[in-house]
């Protein structure tokens, strides 16, 4: 017998009856509708976007040229066949205009449904490229939650009630270089964040993955970038890896790249990739992969964030972030560009920062495995204007922490 709640709205109701929960309290914000850096709620109440359905809306919500892409392609095709049969010019455009912004030998891209997916297949790439099975990923890692994702997925607690995941995972210290060790002749791949996300926005330091890089050159092992939370411009370039003077064999992304429609993608080269079309052939096959409509998205998407000013803006706005974002209770300001986390003092002022904020019209979120961080990924089109309107409410907030 459905239960009844009070003082909530039949959809709401509904929501926690009838759609599977992910957690005790979501934030269950009744969402009527959003444009650029504001979400609405079905009471009118605005909420300036600080989150960016966590780094996915790149060019804010409903972006014209996004919407525009969405509604020509719906209105010509959507799906008509599984992905790689059919020549469909979305999806072309999409990896060929990927290509020339890519160095070598990044030139091939398959596109998948999610950024867990592109995991799975960057992983079997790497397995079936080297004739090995060990991957090495690194401490606090997040790579989705998808089995073989979670076997990467460096955080036991999280995974361990999901138990036996796929075995050969190794896990080593971000930024310690004693662990690279580790890598051996034996290992096919290791699997690194560029920035690690959940961990509490972790840049690599002292030429960390540089030093990955030599090792697994080193040994024969291929270096897998999950860029699905940096790319696509969050960082001020169109991939967190061009800061740091290497190229990974394969480069993983997804969300930022739909412009808020589902996706996921990894691009290797055209040698490397080849090896998933035969022996055995349909090595690995996706129904909507490479979507028109979702295509069409990331198409337009891409033009924008490569088109216009928004990545250098980013670096901009991280600056004013920063400069604004001074207070006794901020311990640091982490992460690059338009991807930041405040460090607060303990995980009940992050809780109190960011519910506080929510009841203020600011939303912000939390990170996966650092309770002291508070997330910053705002839309690379938001305005100073805005950035300074909700780091004033962040400020606000702080200087009535009790403790
Ligand atoms: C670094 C990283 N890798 C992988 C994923 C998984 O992507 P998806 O949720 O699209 O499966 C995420 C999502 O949060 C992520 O941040």
């Amino acid at each position: 017998m459905k239960k009844t709640y009070r003082n909530m709205s039949m959809t709401k109701q509904d929501f926690f009856e009838y759609q599977a929960q992910t957690s005790p309290h979501p934030l269950a914000l009744e969402v009527s509708h959003a444009r650029g850096s504001y979400i609405y709620d079905t009471t009118g109440k605005a909420y300036l976007d600080f989150v960016a359905g966590v780094s996915a809306n790149t060019l804010g919500h409903s972006h014209p040229r996004v919407v525009e892409a969405v509604k020509e392609q719906a209105g010509s095709y959507m799906h008509v066949m599984v992905y790689g049969e059919f020549v469909q010019k979305p999806a072309v455009e999409l990896t060929r205009l990927l290509a020339s912004h890519l160095p070598a030998p990044l030139e091939t891209t398959y596109l998948v449904n999610s950024g867990t997916e592109a995991i799975e297949g960057a992983l079997k790439l790497a397995k079936k490229a080297t004739g090995r099975s060990e991957i090495i990923a690194a401490r606090n890692a997040y790579h989705g939650n998808t089995q073989g994702s979670m076997s990467v997925m460096g955080h036991e607690e999280r995974r361990q009630a999901f138990r036996p995941l796929i075995p050969g995972s190794r896990f080593i210290t971000f930024n310690k270089e004693e662990d690279l060790e580790n890598i051996t002749e034996r290992t096919a791949a290791v699997l690194l964040e560029t920035i690690q996300g959940g961990a509490g926005f972790i840049l690599p330091s002292d030429n960390y993955l540089q030093k990955v890089r030599m090792r697994c050159n080193e040994t024969g092992t291929l270096l897998i970038l999950d860029e699905i939370q940096p790319g696509y411009g969050r960082t001020g370039k169109l991939f967190g890896f061009e800061h740091f003077g290497i190229v990974p064999d394969i480069l993983v992304m997804g969300k930022g790249m739909g412009g808020g429609m589902p996706v996921g993608a990894f691009t290797a080269s055209k040698a490397l990739m080849a090896l998933l079309k035969d022996n055995p052939k349909l090595g690995h096959v996706t129904t909507f992969g490479g979507n028109p409509v979702i295509a069409a998205a990331c198409l337009a998407t891409l033009r924008e964030v490569t088109e216009t000013s928004l990545m250098a803006a980013t670096l901009e706005k991280e600056k004013l972030f920063r400069e604004l974002l001074v207070h006794p209770r901020i311990r640091e300001v982490r992460g690059k560009g338009l991807m930041l986390a405040i460090m607060t003092e303990s995980a009940e002022m992050t809780n109190y920062v960011i519910l506080e904020s929510l009841k203020r019209g600011v939303l912000m979120f939390w990170l996966l495995f650092e309770p002291n961080a508070v997330r910053i990924t705002p839309p690379l089109t938001i305005s100073e204007a805005e950035i300074r309107e909700g780091c004033s409410v962040i400020l606000d907030i702080l200087d009535q922490w009790h403790d």
